[in-house]
């Protein structure tokens, strides 16, 4: 089964970028990781990253179109793309909305909305990296999952 594991703007960088915040783990090491804990779940995990907005709504789209699970760090978009809000909307297989940090309890207020969680199946947020292995364990005790 096929799940896909999509980030937003500015977590390229991951591992350089606030460190403090994100830790030090990089983009690729966390593809890496949710590539080998998709796999001991039975899954086939497709990471990808785009700074993007239109490539986001084409994959989420795709998603929508072929019943794709889908583990969605929206980044920034989280707090104000109604285009992300609109393609998680059409999504049929469950979506899991994951945060690195955990944007309700960070200083800036435009953090405390999120545009996903209306249509997340669940919310993974203040874990680390780690929030990600819990978000493909969730799909996975999805019915319909595997
Ligand atoms: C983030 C939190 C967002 O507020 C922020 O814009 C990000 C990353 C996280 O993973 O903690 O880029 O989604």
């Amino acid at each position: 089964k096929q799940v896909l594991v999509l980030n937003g703007p500015n977590l390229g960088r991951l591992g350089k970028r606030q460190p403090e915040i994100y830790g030090h783990t990089t983009f690729d090491e966390l593809a890496a990781m949710c590539v080998e804990w998709g796999r001991g779940l039975g899954f086939t995990v497709d990471v990808r990253q785009t700074n993007h907005e239109g490539d986001m709504v084409d994959w989420l789209n795709a998603a929508a179109d072929n019943g794709t699970p889908v583990v969605l760090n929206a980044a920034a978009w989280t707090h104000y793309s109604y285009a992300i809000y609109d393609a998680c909307a059409q999504l049929s297989a469950p979506l899991i909305e994951v945060h690195i940090s955990d944007p309700t309890r960070r200083p800036e207020v435009f953090r405390h909305t999120s545009v996903i969680t209306e249509h997340a199946a669940a919310v993974v947020a203040g874990k680390g990296i780690d929030g990600y292995r819990e978000a493909l364990e969730i799909l996975a005790r999805e019915p319909g999952n595997n």
